[in-house]
């Protein structure tokens, strides 16, 4: 949702943050902030707008300073403007100033706002944040972890800080609850973010902070006093929130620069899109059997009897990952016989839910920190239900909530609309079904016969991506209507959504995916000449049923865009375009057909001009409710 980035040691830190900045950028990006401990004490700079606004600001003598804190917002509480960017400072009673950066939401702001008030705060934004400034600024007493460890005691919420204060010129406080948070330990100094896209570039040790945990980071002069360096001393220690103190095991960053680069890639989403056939390979090693027809899941391994006894499977997830769960909904129906609903996590978690004896609980997420999809885990468990996570970032919130779990292992993804994340939980949720299913009906030759399936899903992938070029000259001719429509049966209408979200999300196209039955219950009523409609449409068993579909569309002036299978003559008779798919069995349909509708969204969104990995207010993860 926001990034944060702070660092304290040997380096400038203006230009460190300004950097980490932009590799957060894509977390969130209507405004953002950094404050300096500089010589002549805290020098904060905010501005709205992207991060190079805020560049520009700087300009090339920004403060001086080895200890800063700096943010990248999407705003919760308040419009995006200068006043609610972070960093958010307040005055202690010795007159110096406390800064901070924050993710999360504190819950209790309102009341802790009115008691700061009437102890003689004024207020200068509408965050929440700046009230958990003030109240470490109000319990500072010399000692700045202390001041922290006071305030984090009387919030509720969820929270991801850091902190310095120019009282404490070589000391940075961090600390987390609910986001998430690494320290990078580098060369004599430390680098904090929220995100390890932030920190890979200065060192690949770092340390998790569990929930109420706190760290303090010191980096500077053995001589404090000292004004012309002289030897240099880095310590940390962590701590909870009631000062015990616990340990913390270094380890290393599960990320390498070149994935988080844009290497020849115009944006973030094509290469993401484009490195599908390697993610998948990624995503499946080790995962195979295929002679023996067995899916290997070493982190459900434990809980195989569980899974296999269930009666029903409930899959929770937001946007994107929901669609994937709607997805696996089938997929469990079909290759493991077993009942299984994906509901939105927000609905599911507050519509009191009876989760009957023997229940699964899928937490689908790419992020492991969208908020719903975190409270809905929660909320299934606590009745009962065994949760399992289908998560793509390591050590994530949501990984860590799951009695077991997959992770995609598709790398890190960059751009905010979801595309190999998909693909990667699309995959995961086939492998659950086909262990499943495989220890209940389905035969080792089927499951093998699958599995050869998947293995040569790669290089069917990268012949779906030959056609980009098609899919950019296909899409001039319908860029310009603002109403689209998507279907399909079956699999593909899961997929005909994802495609009709991926459209609005960056071409800001209104775009409506359903069932291709469910048209003609309303939707045809929309149909006019020279509207768009994608028809999601490999052979399959009823592709009889969306052929009458797509005839229905023309007769009513509809121009056809058509996901069909290679070598299927018939569909280029109906279709005004038609981009392929090899042709594979029913359920493993989705993990093609999705990739035509993420080209189309990336080319229709470039030729109307917009800024594909930045579309306007989204983010890429969403930790507020
Ligand atoms: C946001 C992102 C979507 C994503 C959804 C769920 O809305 O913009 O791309 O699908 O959150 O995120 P998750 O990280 O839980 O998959």
């Amino acid at each position: 949702m926001c990034g944060i980035i702070a660092c304290v040691g040997n380096k400038p830190a203006a230009p460190m943050l300004v950097e980490g900045l932009k590799r957060l950028e894509y977390r969130g990006y209507d405004s953002a902030g950094v404050a300096v401990v500089a010589d002549q004490g805290l020098e904060i700079a905010r501005s709205v707008g992207r991060v190079s606004v805020l560049e520009s600001l700087l300009g090339d003598d920004g403060p001086q300073g080895t200890l800063g804190i700096a943010h990248t917002r999407w705003a919760t509480h308040g419009v995006p403007s200068e006043e609610n960017a972070h960093p958010h400072s307040a005055m202690t009673k010795s007159g110096h100033t406390v800064a901070l950066v924050h993710n999360g939401i504190i819950e209790n702001y309102q009341t802790l706002r009115k008691y700061l008030a009437e102890s003689g705060y004024d207020f200068t934004s509408q965050t929440d944040t700046e009230v958990l400034a003030a109240l470490i600024a109000h319990l500072y007493d010399g000692d700045l972890e202390k001041a922290v460890q006071g305030a984090l005691r009387e919030v509720n919420g969820a929270y991801a800080i850091a902190v310095v204060s120019d009282a404490e010129p070589h000391t940075l406080i961090c600390a987390r609850k609910g986001s998430p948070l690494i320290i990078g330990i580098a060369d004599q100094s430390y680098v904090v973010a929220s995100d390890a896209a932030a920190i890979v570039a200065h060192t690949t040790q770092g340390i998790t902070l569990d929930d109420y945990q706190v760290a303090r980071l010191c980096a500077g002069p053995v001589d404090r006093h000292s004004t012309d360096g002289g030897p240099w001393s880095v310590e940390f220690r962590t701590t909870t929130i009631d000062n015990q103190r616990v340990t913390r095991d270094i380890r290393q960053l599960d990320l390498d620069l070149q994935q988080i680069e844009l290497g020849v890639y115009p944006h973030y989403m094509l290469k993401e899109i484009m490195e599908q056939p390697e993610a998948i390979r990624t995503c499946l090693r080790g995962r195979i059997d295929e002679r023996d027809g067995r899916v290997v899941l070493g982190g459900l391994s434990g809980y195989t009897r569980e899974l296999v006894r269930a009666k029903r499977f409930l899959l929770a997830a937001q946007g994107t990952a929901y669609y994937a769960g709607l997805i696996g909904e089938y997929l469990l129906h079909d290759l493991a016989k077993v009942s299984a609903r994906c509901e939105y996590a927000s609905e599911f978690r507050y519509r009191n839910p009876t989760i009957e004896d023997d229940s699964v609980m899928l937490a689908v997420s790419q992020s492991g920190e969208t908020a719903d999809t975190l409270a809905a885990l929660g909320e299934a468990r606590e009745r009962g239900a065994l949760g399992i996570g289908v998560v793509n970032v390591v050590g994530s919130s949501i990984a860590s909530e799951t009695d077991a779990g997959v992770y995609l292992h598709v790398g890190p993804e960059i751009g905010v609309a979801s595309t190999k994340a998909f693909l990667g939980q699309v995959l995961i949720l086939t492998l659950i079904a086909l262990h499943i299913g495989r220890r209940k009906y389905l035969s080792q030759e089927t499951v093998a016969e699958y599995l050869h399936q998947i293995g040569r899903l790669p290089e069917m992938i990268e012949r779906v991506l030959e056609q980009s070029d098609h899919v950019r000259q296909s899409v001039p001719q319908f860029v310009e209507r603002d109403n689209w429509l998507f279907l399909g049966r079956g699999y593909n209408w899961p997929v005909a959504m994802e495609g009709a979200l991926k459209l609005k999300e960056i071409s800001y196209i209104h775009a409506e995916g359903m069932p291709a039955a469910e048209m003609k219950h309303g939707p045809i009523a929309l149909i006019d000449e020279g509207m768009p409609v994608v028809f999601v449409a490999p052979q399959g068993s009823q592709y009889d049923k969306v052929i009458s579909n797509i005839e229905e569309v023309r007769a009513r002036g509809g121009r056809i865009i058509a996901v069909g299978t290679e070598g299927d003559e018939d569909i280029g008779s109906y279709a005004d375009v038609v981009f392929r798919i090899p042709d594979v069995p029913e359920p493993l349909q989705p993990l093609l057909s999705v990739i035509p509708l993420q080209l189309l969204a990336y080319h229709a969104a470039v030729q109307r001009g917009h800024d594909v990995d930045k579309p306007r207010n989204l983010a890429k993860s969403v930790t507020v409710e």
